[in-house]
């Protein structure tokens, strides 16, 4: 954070502002204004934490504040914080003057390994999650490993499932090394959480970048263990569940499909349980079957069809269409606490 005035590409930006998240700005804030001064001045915007700002409300409320600081077309947008404010300052940046500049500098696990990383931007609407947004690239993203010192031990653990994730579902590489530097990356230790988040960002980018406008099968990949967790998160209203924590149960679901419908092995099934446990994620919660398959009927209905990723083996993923009731309730009975 201290060095973003040598790394942020500022192009000819006269003035930059910086949209904060509140409680990562109380960490960073201070050090991240100084050194971007060094560049421009800097309009610092403070975002309240927490998921209702990713709202059509406060994305006005930012926008009426830039037009009143008067930002030009070659400004720069500079987000601080975890992926709430990743993507509504995206969302803000994509639509100010038709599109301004922006550079992501996440401050959680779950922000540098994912939501800073493809350029999709979202904002939620009373009927749901992510519902309006943009893709808008950022020119650069720059993730400081110091900042997740101070991030909360829930907020970490729910970074790593999405890591994780990268490793069951693209990078059986990525996964051994999980399992074996399980303690460096509990302790914080820099060097192993660098590597990992720069081995999930190279995955995320990857299959990004061969479907960018997230139409063909490749990105979706990305969404392993993402179709039960989104229902099970909609279903405790999103407060219960931290992102991160549903997708552990949703990943052992789609396993526990995966082997119910001849696809996984045991042993592959038993290695997400084994992973997910160490790392103090839940492979398990208590839910109505009823109420998810309401939640899973509008997100199909939504997308127009329900797809499953499920695994062939660890790090082969496939897209699944065909999926009966009878089957969800196998695999829904093996994760039901
Ligand atoms: N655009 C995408 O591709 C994409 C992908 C995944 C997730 N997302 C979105 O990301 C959001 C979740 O992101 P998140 O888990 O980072 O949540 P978040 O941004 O709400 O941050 C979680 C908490 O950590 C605090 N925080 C942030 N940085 C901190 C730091 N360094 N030290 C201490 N506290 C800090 C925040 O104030 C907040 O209370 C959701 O809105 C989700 O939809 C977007």
């Amino acid at each position: 954070v201290e060095r973003l005035g040598e790394l942020v590409p500022a192009g000819n930006a006269a003035g930059i502002v910086l949209i904060a998240d509140g409680r990562a700005a109380e960490h960073w804030g201070e050090a991240a204004e100084a050194s971007l001064s060094s560049i421009a001045p800097v309009h610092r915007l403070l975002v309240e934490s927490g998921e209702p700002s990713k709202s059509l409300s406060v994305a006005a409320s930012v926008l009426e504040s830039m037009s009143k600081l008067e930002v030009r077309r070659d400004d720069l947008v500079v987000t601080l914080g975890g992926g709430m404010v990743c993507d509504l300052g995206g969302f803000v940046a994509s639509v100010y003057h038709r599109g301004i500049r922006v550079v992501h500098v996440p401050t959680t696990l779950l922000a540098q390994a994912d939501a800073s990383v493809v350029g999709k931007t979202g904002l939620n609407l009373t009927s749901g999650k992510n519902l309006v947004g943009t893709f808008h690239h950022p020119v650069a993203v720059i993730s400081d490993i110091a900042t997740l010192g101070t991030l909360g031990e829930r907020e970490l653990l729910s970074g790593m499932a999405e890591v994780i994730k990268c490793g069951l579902a693209c990078d059986p590489s990525l996964l051994s090394t999980l399992e074996v530097e399980r303690e460096a990356v509990l302790a914080r230790g820099p060097e192993t959480l660098e590597e990992v988040v720069a081995r999930s960002v190279e995955i995320k980018a990857r299959l990004v970048f061969s479907d960018a406008r997230d139409l063909s099968g490749e990105r979706a990949m990305l969404n392993y263990g993402h179709t039960f967790g989104h229902a099970l998160e909609a279903a405790g209203d999103y407060r219960r569940w931290l992102h991160g924590e549903a997708i552990s149960v949703g990943m052992v679901f789609a396993a526990e499909l995966a082997g119910h419908l001849g696809l996984l092995d045991e042993e592959g099934v038993s290695k997400h349980r084994g992973v997910l446990n160490d790392y103090g994620l839940p492979t398990q919660a208590e839910f109505s079957l009823v109420e998810l398959m309401g939640h899973l009927a509008v997100d199909k209905k939504r997308r127009g069809r329900l797809r499953w990723v499920l695994l062939e083996a660890l790090g082969r993923p496939v897209l699944y269409e065909e999926v009966s009731q009878a089957d969800i309730e196998a695999a829904a009975a093996e994760v039901r606490a």
